[in-house]
């Protein structure tokens, strides 16, 4: 499995080499004398040596800059940090006024109870440093409910918060020479199972009412819960990470959610997690439609993601206030349960549209492209369930792979009809049978040129100069099977 993984992405991999190589090389020559992210040539700043702003490998990206150990922390794996944390943030929020503070955080092993992050910081997590949650709850303070769900996701009532955490922040920069952010989840999702836990286990970041996030260049691993998740926030940038959790038996463990926010890029990054790789949401039923804030203008490209209980990409379930505006593309998506997936029900109402798949590989997967309308799980009985979410303009152009059960399954119903679905060029190698492998229910829309394997009858079908040769008659023909 990895050779052929290796084999048939070599080109991709090449490029992380090179991107890698390069990287280190201008790290090293970047460490005797200039700090390459102010932009400065090397040419130039190699024929300076008075501009040292590299401390211990740190580059310098804040007027003022500060170390974890400054502020007392012994990073044993085995000392309590949180006073360390929170000294550290409480004097970067006074620094505001003057382009706000750096935060370096040394190799060493971190452990440290939940934290606020505050505006205009950055954190910086060197090689081989790891900040590590504690495990006992006690130590996870309790928040209101997301306003959007009305509840907890896991329990009524309160929930517990995320283990980095911030609210009503601008300009917050989380990055490093990939150290890690470690939610130490072991003892959570074996809580979880055993029904231990009396309220919704918190995310490894959640960063909520914020705008201008980056979060890039560090690993973030086996979170409690879902792993990163902004919240009603604008300008979020997550780039070049590494987000792990263990793919079976980690429940929840989505990697990034994006929830009710606008303004997106995600990229260059690596997923292999226990839950979805990207779930994109807004909102759950009534909640969802009363706060009233959609998911927009997100941008996904450039990503490997393996999740093998659930899907590469989601929408929804709960997309309550809406999706749109959503582009995915150079996505290679391997070993999974599915690969890129809508979901909804009635009750939610909203709606998805203007989303466009493009150059997304599937390799080894049971089912491929999945938009499902019938995923009936409710905060509570309050839901009006005359609310049928929209589903609209649905672009799938360049899908590839080997090795796929269901390529294709369309489950639209009569109350929520799938309209204006597009697939062009589209070769995905099957592992069963010929028959009902493109499955569809009441779906709209069209093929153009060739598609393999051979679409459901419910689409339109033109040629590759997008001339009409076949009208469906049977759009919302049934052909649906959950045995295969
Ligand atoms: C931070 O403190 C540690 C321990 O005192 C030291 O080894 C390291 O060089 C310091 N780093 C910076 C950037 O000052
Ligand atoms: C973090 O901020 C939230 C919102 O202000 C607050 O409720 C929570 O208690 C804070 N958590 C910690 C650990 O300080
Ligand atoms: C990605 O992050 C790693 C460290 O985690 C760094 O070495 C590399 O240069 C980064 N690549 C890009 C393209 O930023
Ligand atoms: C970063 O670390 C993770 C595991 O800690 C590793 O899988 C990944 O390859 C590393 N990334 C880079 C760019 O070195
Ligand atoms: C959950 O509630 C029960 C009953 O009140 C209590 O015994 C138990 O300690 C609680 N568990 C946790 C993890 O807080
Ligand atoms: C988005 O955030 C980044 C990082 O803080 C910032 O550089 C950029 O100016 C912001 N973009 C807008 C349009 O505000
Ligand atoms: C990530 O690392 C690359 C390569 O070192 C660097 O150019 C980039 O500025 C870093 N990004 C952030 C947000 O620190
Ligand atoms: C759609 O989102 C992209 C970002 O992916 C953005 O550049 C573009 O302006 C958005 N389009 C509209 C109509 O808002
Ligand atoms: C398509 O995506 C793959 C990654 O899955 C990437 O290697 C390739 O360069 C992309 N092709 C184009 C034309 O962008
Ligand atoms: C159908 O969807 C495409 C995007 O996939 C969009 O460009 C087009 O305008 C839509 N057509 C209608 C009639 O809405
Ligand atoms: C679907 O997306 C492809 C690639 O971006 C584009 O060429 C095509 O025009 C789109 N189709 C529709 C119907 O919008
Ligand atoms: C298919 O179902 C939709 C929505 O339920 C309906 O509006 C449409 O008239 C039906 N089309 C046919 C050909 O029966």
């Amino acid at each position: 499995m990895v050779r052929r993984f290796l084999s048939s992405h070599k080109s991709l991999i090449t490029v992380f080499w090179i991107a890698t190589f390069a990287s280190l090389f201008i790290w090293q020559f970047g460490g005797v004398s200039t700090n390459l992210y102010s932009g400065f040539s090397l040419f130039w700043s190699s024929s300076s040596t008075t501009t040292t702003v590299f401390s211990g490998g740190f580059p310098k990206l804040r007027p003022v800059v500060f170390n974890l150990t400054d502020f007392g922390a012994v990073g044993d794996g085995v000392t309590i940090n949180t006073e360390a944390f929170e000294k550290a943030i409480y004097k970067i929020s006074k620094l505001a006024k003057k382009g706000g503070g750096q935060l370096n955080v040394p190799p060493g092993r971190w452990l440290t109870a939940p934290f606020n992050l505050t505006s205009y910081m950055t954190l910086f997590l060197s090689e081989n440093a790891e900040i590590l949650a504690l495990q006992d709850e006690k130590y996870w303070s309790l928040l209101p409910p997301l306003p959007s769900y009305g509840y907890g996701r896991e329990h009524h009532g309160p929930r517990y918060g995320s283990f980095i955490h911030g609210q009503n922040l601008r300009d917050v920069v989380v990055t490093g020479n990939n150290g890690s952010i470690n939610g130490q989840g072991q003892t959570w999702w074996k809580k979880y199972r055993q029904k231990l836990l009396n309220h919704t286990r918190g995310p490894l970041a959640q960063i909520m009412w914020s705008s201008d996030i980056v979060f890039a260049n560090i690993t973030l691993r086996d979170s409690p819960f879902w792993t990163l998740h902004p919240y009603d926030c604008k300008n979020v940038t997550i780039t070049n990470m590494t987000i792990l959790a263990p793919v079976f038996e980690a429940p929840n463990t989505d990697g990034i959610d994006p929830d009710s926010c606008e303004d997106m890029l995600i990229e260059n990054s690596y997923i292999s997690v226990g839950d979805d790789g990207i779930a994109i949401k807004s909102g759950w039923d009534q909640y969802g439609t009363t706060y009233g804030k959609p998911s927009k203008n997100i941008l996904i490209r450039n990503l490997i993601i393996r999740s093998m209980v659930s899907a590469g990409i989601s929408i929804g379930s709960e997309m309550s206030g809406g999706v749109s505006n959503i582009t995915v593309e150079n996505i290679l998506i391997w070993s999974s349960r599915r690969g890129v997936r809508i979901k909804t029900a009635p009750g939610r109402g909203g709606y998805v549209r203007d989303i466009t798949f493009r150059n997304v590989t599937l390799d080894e997967l049971r089912v491929g492209i999945v938009i499902k309308t019938d995923y009936n799980e409710h905060p509570d009985g309050g839901f009006n369930p005359q609310a049928f979410p929209i589903l609209e303009n649905i672009n799938y152009t360049g899908i590839y792979g080997q090795g796929v059960r269901v390529p294709v399954r369309i489950q639209g119903s009569k109350e929520i009809p799938v309209k204006n679905v597009t697939f062009r060029d589209m070769s995905v190698g099957i592992t069963y049978k010929k028959k009902h492998i493109f499955q569809c229910a009441y779906v709209e829309g069209r093929v153009i040129g060739t598609i393999f394997p051979a679409p459901c009858d419910n689409l339109d079908r033109y040629d590759e100069q997008e001339r009409l040769v076949k009208q469906s008659d049977s759009q919302n023909a049934t052909d649906i099977d959950y045995e295969i």
